[in-house]
């Protein structure tokens, strides 16, 4: 190389983009929504929580159906005075991993709770239902195995596919023949993991889990089920949807969170395989990261035991929510489901903006509702889902009636 060369000027940088730049769209899909003069409804913040179903939200009392509170246990005296109990004398956090300094007895104990709770041999706990899904499905099913899966799986679910870096094989929303049909493309000897919810969050509805285990099995596959929106409430003994289909035998492995019906914070896996406890050694989102503070093991495991005697809470819970099903499809209101599945009760919007103005139309009579809408939400819906509590009164449910009827008319949605 001559002297001239090596003196050239460098060719010019090309411009790196802006990494922010892939957000444009959203951006600008967001401040349109606020220019019409909407409530930003992304971010409300709770001045003071009341009990499980009304807080305080911009100075005013407000009835609370958008939690996932659906056993109302955050406020159970027995509850909170475990928790207190514990942060008096273990501290405010563990600071460790599991694997390390961070299992107290707490953590022990909070795991005894779920064996007890599902009668099963082993549980795990993780610091959230995320994580937990995030692990198992990451280090269960590894490059080279395939996860079959519903199409509106959970975002923890589709990100532990791809923490693991298996074959991904969605199927159609709780269709089982689309379920039978993938499992028989997929070659006999490869290691299989079908991964199924109890209940799917945005529409509320239950999956066909007796049938959809069936095919499973037959196909030589291994079974999950996400119980985070049933668990607590749906079956004889609050297992959740499996326990209902009485199919729970068969599943290999059940994900749950403490952040729905248990009212606090954190995330768990039952199962009865023999093998199970090698996860705590080799499930990444176990061992890299920091155990659940000591107050939240308590709380969780007092919880717990305290849902496995949650009968009449769980036969009230029922009622509300048949009745909250009846009354809004009275109203005119369109509907996730033809009849109550769950606790949960999705209200159709025709579009994104009439549904930002029913959920304010809400917020000003004193309601507070989930806005669901895409990519979160199947078929590009947007929806003001409903989460009932075993908390809520009959007069409450009356009043969330006439609530929505208001805002309904005040929006033109009914
Ligand atoms: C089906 C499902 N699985 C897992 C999770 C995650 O639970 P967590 O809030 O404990 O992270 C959620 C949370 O909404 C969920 O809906």
């Amino acid at each position: 190389m001559n002297a001239r060369a090596a003196a050239a000027p460098p060719p010019e940088a090309a411009e790196a983009p802006d990494l922010f730049s892939k957000f444009d769209p959203l951006i600008a899909q967001r401040q349109a929504l606020l220019d019409t003069g909407v409530k930003d409804p992304f971010s409300l913040v709770m001045e003071k929580v009341l009990s499980p179903t009304r807080a305080i939200v911009s100075g005013k009392e407000t009835i609370l159906l958008g939690t996932y509170n659906y056993m109302g246990m955050t406020f159970d005296p027995e509850v909170i005075a475990a928790g207190k109990k514990a942060l008096d004398e273990f501290g405010s956090g563990t600071t460790g991993s599991r694997v390390l300094n961070g299992t107290y007895q707490g953590h022990r104990e909070c795991e005894a709770a779920l064996r007890d709770f599902y009668a099963m041999d082993h549980a795990m706990v993780f610091s959230t239902g995320y994580q937990a899904n995030l692990g198992v499905i990451s280090t269960m099913a590894g490059k080279g195995d395939y996860v079959i899966l519903d199409i509106d799986s959970h975002a923890s679910i589709y990100d532990g596919c791809a923490m693991g870096n298996a074959e991904v094989v969605p199927f159609r929303h709780n269709d089982v023949s689309a379920l039978e049909k993938r499992l028989a493309r997929i070659p006999a000897e490869a290691g299989k993991l079908v991964v199924l919810e109890g209940v799917y969050s945005m529409l509320g509805d239950v999956a066909p889990l007796r049938e959809m285990i069936a095919v499973s099995k037959a196909a030589g596959a291994m079974v999950l089920v996400d119980e985070a929106h049933s668990m607590g409430f749906i079956g004889p003994n609050g297992r959740g949807v499996a326990e209902e289909q009485d199919v729970l035998d068969q599943v290999d492995f059940v994900i749950g969170t403490f952040s729905k019906s248990v009212g606090t914070v954190g995330g768990f896996c039952v199962s009865n395989h023999p093998k199970f406890e090698i996860l705590r050694l080799v499930c990444r989102p176990y061992v890299f990261t920091a155990s659940l503070p000591p107050s939240v093991v308590a709380t969780a495991a007092t919880s717990i035991r305290k849902l496995m005697h949650g009968t009449n809470k769980r036969a009230h819970l029922w009622e509300n929510s048949k009745r909250l099903h009846a009354g809004l499809k009275q109203l005119g209101f369109t509907l996730g489901t033809e009849t109550p599945q769950s606790a949960i009760i999705a209200v159709i919007m025709p579009d994104l903006e009439k549904g930002a103005a029913m959920w304010e139309a809400l917020l000003a009579e004193g309601l507070y509702v989930n806005l669901a809408r895409p990519p979160a939400t199947p078929a590009n819906m947007t929806l003001l889902r409903c989460s009932l509590c075993a908390e809520h009164s009959d007069a409450e449910v009356t009043e969330i009636l006439t609530m929505f009827e208001n805002a309904g008319r005040t929006t033109g949605v009914i």
